[in-house]
C-alpha cells in the first residue's frame, strides 16, 4: 500500500514514500545548523523551517521515488509528541493532501515511530521483544507484543538520555547536537582515569530511569575545574565525555537486561537518536556475545527523526485497522498508550 510518511515534530522536516517495509524514498531536510549557536532546538526557528521547506521536501521525496500523488493510498503524519508549531505544519500539509486526493489520513505517535524503525532493516525483529527508546525528548522501555500492541515497562523520571547528551555538551562547549561529539570524543580517552560520575537506577526493580543526577555532577566537576585553572584541556574533556558516557550507558543497559529477565524476552529492539551511538551498540553487542539475546538496531538513517519510520508505522496500524479523520489535532504531549 503506497504510502505518504510526513514528519515535523522537531527540527527534522521529512517526507517518504513507502510500501510495507520497503522504502521508495525517505527525504529529510534538517534545521539543526540554525539550532547550533542557541545550544539547543529553539521552536519557533524550527516551525519557519517546516514551512519554508516542507514542500520542496515533499517534491523531492515524490520525484526520487519515482511515483505521483495519484500513486499515494494513505497519508500517514506525526501529530505527537513534539512542538506545537511544528507538528502543526506536517499535519496541515497531510490533511491538504489526504483531501485533495481523496486517501485516507493517519496520525502516527512518534515514540511508537521510533520504537518499531527496526523493523525497516533487511532482517525485521520477531515478536516478543523488550523494546528501548531512547531520543532527544524521551527515553522509554516497553514490552512489544505485537505492532502497536506494547506496554510501558518505564521512562525516564526528568531528563531524556539524548537531553543528558545535548546539556553535557552545552556545558562543555562543545555545541549542538551533543551526542554525536560525545560520542566522538569519548572514544580518544580509552577509559583513561574515568570519573565514577552517577548512576541513578532509582530503587531495586525499578525500570524506570534518571539522568538529570549524571549531568548536575557533570556541571558540578566541571565547575570546579574552572575554579582552579582557566578552560579544560582536550584530555578533561574526553574524560569527561567518557566517563558521562559509560554512567548514562550502564544504568540504560542495565535496565534493558532488568526488563528483559522481568519479562522472559529474548529480544530487544532500540530506537532513537541515541540508537546511532557506537558505545551504546557495543555494549548491546556484548550482552549478546554472554547471553542468548539477539539485539536489534535501527540502520543509522533510521535513527534519526525520518518519515520513513512514520509511513510504516502509519500503515501497519491503519491495515490493523486504526483511524484518524480530517479533525486529526496536534498532541505536543502525546502519550503512550498501553495496548495489549
Ligand atoms: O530521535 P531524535 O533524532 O529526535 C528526538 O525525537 O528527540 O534524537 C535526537 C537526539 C539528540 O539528543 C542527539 O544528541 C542524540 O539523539 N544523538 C546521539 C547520537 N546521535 C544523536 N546521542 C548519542 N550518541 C550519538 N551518536
Ligand atoms: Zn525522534
Amino acid at each position: 500500500m503506497l504510502t505518504l510518511g510526513i514528519e515535523s515534530s522537531c527540527d527534522e522536516t521529512s517526507v517518504s514514500v513507502t510500501n510495507g517495509r520497503k522504502v521508495l524514498s525517505n527525504v529529510v531536510s534538517s534545521s539543526v545548523h540554525l539550532h547550533k549557536k542557541y545550544g539547543g532546538v529553539v521552536p519557533e526557528i524550527a516551525s519557519r523551517f517546516h514551512v519554508e521547506y516542507i514542500i520542496e521536501v515533499l517534491e523531492k521525496a515524490l520525484r526520487s521515488s519515482g511515483k505521483s500523488l495519484k500513486d499515494v493510498r494513505l497519508v500517514a503524519v506525526t501529530n505527537g509528541p513534539g512542538l506545537v508549531g511544528a507538528l502543526l505544519t506536517g499535519i496541515s500539509v497531510a490533511k491538504s493532501i489526504s483531501y485533495s486526493i481523496d486517501r485516507p489520513l493517519i496520525g502516527v505517535n512518534h515514540i511508537l515511530a521510533h520504537l518499531y524503525s527496526s523493523f525497516l532493516n533487511e532482517e525485521p525483529p520477531e515478536f516478543p521483544f523488550v523494546g528501548l527508546v531512547v531520543s532527544g525528548g524521551h527515553t522509554a522501555l516497553f514490552y512489544c507484543e505485537d505492532t502497536g500492541s506494547q506496554r510501558l515497562l518505564g521512562s525516564t523520571q526528568d531528563d531524556a538520555v539524548g537531553e543528558a547528551y545535548d546539556k553535557v555538551a552545552k556545558i562543555l562547549g562543545l555545541g549542538y547536537p551533543g551526542g554525536p561529539v560525545i560520542d566522538r570524543l569519548a572514544k580518544k580517552a580509552f577509559g583513561e582515569s574515568a570519573i565514577p560520575f552517577p548512576k541513578s537506577y532509582l530503587g531495586k526493580g525499578s525500570l524506570d530511569f534518571s539522568f538529570s543526577g549524571v549531568k548536575t555532577a557533570v556541571l558540578y566537576y566541571v565547575h570546579n575545574l574552572r575554579q582552579r585553572k582557566h578552560e579544560l584541556g582536550k584530555k578533561e574533556i574526553q574524560d569527561i565525555c567518557y566517563s558521562f558516557q559509560e554512567a548514562a550507558l550502564d544504568a540504560l543497559v542495565d535496565k534493558v537486561i532488568k526488563a528483559a529477565e522481568m519479562t522472559g524476552s529474548k529480544r530487544i529492539v532500540v530506537g532513537g537518536g541515541v540508537a546511532a551511538n557506537s558505545r551504546l551498540r557495543e555494549k548491546m553487542a556484548e550482552l549478546a556475545s554472554f547471553s542468548s539475546m539477539k539485539i536489534h538496531f535501527p540502520e543509522l538513517k533510521y535513527c534519526m527523526d525520518n518519515a520513513a519510520m512514520i509511513g510504516y508505522l502509519g500503515e501497519t496500524l491503519y491495515k490493523k485497522g486504526s483511524r484518524s479523520g480530517l479533525y486529526l489535532s496536534a498532541e505536543p504531549n502525546l502519550e503512550i498508550i498501553n495496548v495489549k
